[in-house]
């Protein structure tokens, strides 16, 4: 298939990840998925996977003398693949040098929160407990910190005053899972400009959703 090649990488349930698939399937990305990259051969993301057909590549990090070792494993597989695109969706493992500066530009994150506010894990619990009646969803560039990166795209959420983990949660997940296809699709489509870490989507009607709280 033409179009953007892309690599998802993954550790945990795979919502977003089965987001992307579907989306490609469907033609609303111009591309296709073209591997599965997990930390967690056990993981549900891999599952789904393996039902939509798409090659994974599986590893334990123990298996290997240093982070650095894996990595250099998984950017031969990618440029083996001719990947364009790599697409972090709930990969749980911080990228060394070797991904980031072999994949600058086409490297990219979702975070469950409006960056630069509450990065790192469970940024939805930390929201919950810092008791802000706005949250939200960010997409990035990925860079050598941990959700740093040049931001490409945000998404509010309203927290009530009645909201769990479970709720929030369940509210973030199903904008991400509309959000990230649409940033991808952007990629697709060469839209997205990188500059320092000023981020331009070319085409207007991508800038207006951009700024579109939800
Ligand atoms: C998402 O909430 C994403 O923002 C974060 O990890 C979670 C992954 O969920 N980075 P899923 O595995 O795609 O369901």
């Amino acid at each position: 298939m033409s179009g953007l090649r892309i690599a998802v990488f993954a550790s945990g349930q795979g919502s977003n990840f089965q987001a992307l698939v579907e989306a490609a399937s469907n033609g609303k990305i111009k591309g296709s998925i073209e591997l599965l990259v997990s930390d967690k051969p056990q993981a549900l993301v891999v599952q789904k996977a393996q039902s939509a057909g798409i090659p994974c590549h599986l590893f334990q990090p123990k298996d290997y003398p240093s982070r650095e070792a894996y990595e250099q494993e998984i950017v031969e597989k990618l440029n083996n693949l001719k990947i364009d695109l790599v697409v972090l969706a709930g990969y749980m493992r911080l990228l060394t040098p070797v991904i980031v500066e072999a994949y600058a530009g086409r490297l990219i994150n979702i975070h469950p929160s409006l960056l630069p506010a509450f990065p790192g894990k469970n940024a939805i619990g930390q929201a919950l407990d810092y008791g802000v009646t706005l949250t939200g969803i960010t997409v990035h560039f990925v860079d050598g910190g941990m959700d740093t990166g040049p931001i490409i795209a945000q998404r509010a959420v309203e927290v009530s005053a009645e909201d769990t983990a479970e709720s929030l949660g369940a509210s973030i997940h199903a904008i991400e899972q509309q959000l990230y296809p649409e940033v991808v699709s952007w990629f697709a489509r060469g839209l997205v400009k990188l500059e320092g870490r000023k981020v331009t989507i070319l085409a207007k009607e991508c800038q207006e959703n951009t700024q579109t709280a939800t």
